[in-house]
């Protein structure tokens, strides 16, 4: 299990979300009510950075086109049944680290 360093807790206040980088993934991690959820960063739809887009009421909202994914599960409300991929995160010491590797 390789965790990366996302930022500290107290930097992503619920409702929040951020994105982050790690090697040629794109991964966003979201707030919902101060539980934590890493996903895909990038949209299936048509590569839209998910990381740009808003976290409200535990729905992961794409910038580019508005489509919708649970921040919980990665599932869309497309009726094509896209899904987001889901990682482990893992809160230590007040840093927020995922599991993506
Ligand atoms: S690229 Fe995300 S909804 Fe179109």
């Amino acid at each position: 299990m390789a965790l990366v360093k996302v930022k500290p807790l107290e930097e992503l206040s619920p409702g929040e979300l951020t994105e982050i980088k790690v090697g040629d993934g794109t991964y966003v991690v979201c707030n919902v009510d101060g539980n934590l959820y890493c996903l895909t960063g990038t949209c299936p739809h048509a590569g839209g950075p998910l990381g740009q887009g808003s976290c409200m009421a535990g729905v992961l909202v794409c910038p580019w086109h508005g489509w919708e994914f649970d921040c919980r599960t990665g599932v869309s409300d497309s009726s094509k049944g896209d899904k987001l991929d889901t990682f482990p995160v893992i809160l230590e010491d007040g840093i927020i680290l995922i599991d993506v590797q």
